[in-house]
């Protein structure tokens, strides 16, 4: 049969997608099982000694080392094995790492499995769905930081005033989950004067931030617990209180109690500085590259009780308590930072 050259030969273009898909997954198993860093530690190794150097299974590490060879990862001269250059931009302390977007492909299969079962109770089982996976869990927060710090560093944090004036004075600031404690971290090595007080719900990631800032020489700085933000309270009241991606975890079910919260919780002249993707208005742009994640993003924050937010809306929600909200956007308006002031 006589094909159309006019037509886009969707199969070609679909098996090319799966093979991407495939790959991150064999590099997810590389990252999680630490077998991208053992090869780096070894140089160059055997299946049986790169399984002794991860604490993993021969039999599993032999059928993976071929997967990792196939797509790429490895190189091998007869039975010996070593990182290529694209193994070791895996690797989670490689510059500017790739790691994050291999647990964004597995934690997107692990919610469209979610998802597909539970859109017919229209169950919503809440935060729990990201701990089901133990391989995942622990690596969330180093997936963050990988996505999201150097960011932070180039653009957001010289480009809102409220860090060079925290950066300044120093003083108390707060984060509400704050996952492996990455942005406290950020802003503890830049200013002596801070300390800083990281809250979130999962017990795995306060211990990853409290054993992070202690490696950095900040343990005395910089203190973690466990515990609902919702319900937080405060010996003292904060310069700055941050929310990086987890606003819109409490905003189901009335956001207004809370947000008094955060207000009765600063200085005066306290700011709360609240970062999340701007959900856009108009469903036309989820079409644009840089957004269809994010449409995916809010299907799977909804099985966790959460939907994504307008920049514009979390402002007026601010206002609304009596706070001084201004938005600054960046990457093209993907992300949005709300400074609102205590007046
Ligand atoms: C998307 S993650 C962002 C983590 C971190 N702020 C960052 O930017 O890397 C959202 C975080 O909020 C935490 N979280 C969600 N709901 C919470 C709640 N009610 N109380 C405390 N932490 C919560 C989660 O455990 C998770 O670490």
């Amino acid at each position: 049969m006589a094909t159309n050259p006019e037509k886009p030969d969707f199969k070609k273009q679909f098996r090319t997608m799966v093979q991407s898909s495939q790959s991150l997954t064999v590099a997810y198993i590389g990252v999680v099982n630490d077998l991208f860093a053992a090869l780096k530690r070894l140089g160059t190794a055997d299946v049986a000694a790169i399984a002794t150097a991860a604490h993993m299974d021969a039999g599993y590490v032999r059928r993976w080392s071929d997967a990792a060879f196939a797509f790429g990862y490895l190189d091998a001269e007869g039975e010996v094995f070593r990182l290529s250059e694209m193994g070791a931009a895996m690797l989670p302390d490689a510059a500017d790492t790739l790691m994050p977007l291999s647990m964004t492909m597995v934690s997107s299969v692990h919610m469209a499995v979610r998802s597909a079962s539970l859109m017919r109770s229209g169950e919503r089982p809440g935060e729990t769905v990201m701990a089901e996976v133990e391989t995942l869990l622990p690596w969330f927060g180093t997936m963050l930081e990988g996505t999201f710090a150097r960011f932070f560093e180039e653009k957001i944090r010289p480009g809102v005033p409220i860090f060079a004036e925290i950066n300044e004075r120093g003083g108390l600031v707060v984060d509400l989950g704050c996952g492996n404690g990455w942005y406290l971290r950020a802003l503890a090595r830049r200013c002596g004067s801070l300390r800083g007080l990281g809250l979130d719900g999962f017990e795995e990631n306060v211990a990853q931030a409290m054993r992070l800032a202690q490696e950095e020489g900040l343990g005395d700085r910089l203190h973690f617990i466990q515990g609902d933000a919702r319900e937080f309270k405060l010996d003292q009241p904060a310069d700055l209180i941050a929310m990086n991606r987890a606003l819109h975890h409490v905003w189901e079910g009335g956001v207004a109690p809370f947000i008094r919260r955060l207000r009765d919780s600063l200085r005066p002249r306290g700011a709360v500085a609240i970062w999340e993707p701007d959900w856009p208005s108009d469903r036309s742009i989820l079409r644009k590259p840089a957004l269809r994640g994010l449409a995916l993003q809010n299907l799977n924050e909804h099985v966790q009780g959460n939907h994504l937010l307008r920049a514009d809306q979390i402002a007026e929600a601010f206002a609304a308590e009596g706070l001084a909200p201004e938005i600054s956007r960046f990457a093209d308006g993907v992300e949005a930072i709300i400074v609102a002031r205590r007046v």
